[in-house]
């Protein structure tokens, strides 16, 4: 091991999230607009190769414990199990997840659970086929509980659901999106709709705070603190009814958790991002293909650490959001 990816306060990432695409087979209003985006040309786009390059500096030198594929939409790519495989290969062997849109994870959960994928976050914001066409711009409904179910099949555990709520669109479902999961034994999690989308269409006083969420759920389920230790997980765990079972809000908006951030991320153009919000990147491509060894690239990496922001600064005056949008970050 050559270093850690520690920043100037005092924040280590050991969380590494992988953008594998920007593309993506739904076009859900909180990300994208229904024409969808102008895609990353191919040639700009690591190869399977240089992920698992790039993932094993990661994990063998910057001491990378925990690594997560997202989007877009990452079963888009062909080399999905072949990458998850070879990065469970590696030593120390980190965790394997995935954040995916679920469609189509019928047909390769069980390869993906066979390359050793740990856990899987599926994104299913409402129990209700037109609810859901209405979101996602998509009639694919059906397919996506095929693929939560496909998961739990193949034994990936646990099996998380992400709910975006949107005002006036699916915001009085929390209770029934709940049950739902409760029944299947899906750990549901509702997240903050973040200025992220490529629209900016982001508006802070139609969003839907996790206040509001708890106040939606309180009169169906009693809601404790889970006191598990949260550590620098996102989302903040409630016992439902005393338990086991749980359900999280991601209030990155609200309650911030930046403090305690352990992530780095890596785009599918092999860019460092040390935020989600970052203003600038590092070009770990441009390394990679001007022919640079391991530890030439683990410098550049941690280099790009240092400048990360103590904050995402969603509150501050002139808050702009990053110049990439959501899809082409991975979340
Ligand atoms: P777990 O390891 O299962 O807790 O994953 P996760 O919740 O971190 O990942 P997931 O990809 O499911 O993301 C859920 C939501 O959390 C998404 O809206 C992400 O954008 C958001 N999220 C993930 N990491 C960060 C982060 O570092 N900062 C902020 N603000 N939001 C994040
Ligand atoms: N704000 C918050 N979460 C978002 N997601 C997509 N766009 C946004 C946004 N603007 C969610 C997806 C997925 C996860 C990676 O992030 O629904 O579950
Ligand atoms: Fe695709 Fe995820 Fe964006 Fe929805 S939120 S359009 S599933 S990348």
């Amino acid at each position: 091991q050559t270093g850690t990816l520690v920043d100037r306060h005092g924040r280590t990432a050991t969380d590494l999230r992988v953008s594998l695409t920007d593309r993506c087979n739904l076009r859900c209003q909180y990300c994208m607009p229904a024409e969808g985006l102008d895609w990353m040309p191919t040639e700009q786009t690591l190869t399977d190769d240089e992920v698992v390059r790039l993932v094993t500096i990661a994990v063998e030198h910057l001491g990378v414990t925990d690594v997560r594929f997202t989007g877009g939409e990452p079963l888009l790519r062909r080399g999905l199990a072949g990458i998850v495989s070879a990065t469970k290969a590696l030593s120390p062997t980190p965790t394997v997840s995935l954040t995916s849109n679920g469609l189509g994870l019928k047909h390769t959960a069980r390869a993906l659970a066979d390359a050793g994928l740990d856990r899987v976050n599926i994104s299913l914001d409402t129990v209700r086929p037109e609810t859901f066409e209405r979101i996602t711009r998509r009639d694919r409904h059906a397919d996506v509980v095929a693929g939560l179910e496909a998961a739990q099949e193949a034994g990936i555990a646990p099996v998380k659901v992400n709910a975006v709520l949107l005002r006036g669109v699916n915001d009085d479902q929390a209770p029934e999106l709940l049950d739902w999961c409760l029944a299947r034994g899906y750990r549901l999690r509702f997240i903050e709709q973040m200025p992220l989308d490529a629209q900016h269409g982001w508006d802070r006083d139609s969003m839907v705070t996790a206040d509001e969420i708890f106040e939606r759920l309180a009169p169906y389920v009693t809601l404790t603190p889970a006191d598990r230790e949260r550590g620098s997980a996102p989302a903040e765990e409630f016992l439902v009814d005393g338990g086991p079972a749980t359900v999280g809000i991601i209030a990155s908006v609200t309650r911030p958790f930046c403090g305690d951030c352990d992530r780095v991320r890596l785009t599918a153009d092999g860019q460092v991002r040390n935020c989600l919000f970052a203003r600038e990147e590092s070009d770990l491509r441009a390394a990679l293909r001007g022919g640079a060894s391991d530890d030439e690239i683990a410098d550049r990496w941690r280099a790009a650490m240092w400048t990360k922001l103590p904050g995402h600064g969603i509150d501050d005056v002139g808050f702009l959001q990053p110049s990439r949008p959501m899809s082409a970050i991975g979340g």
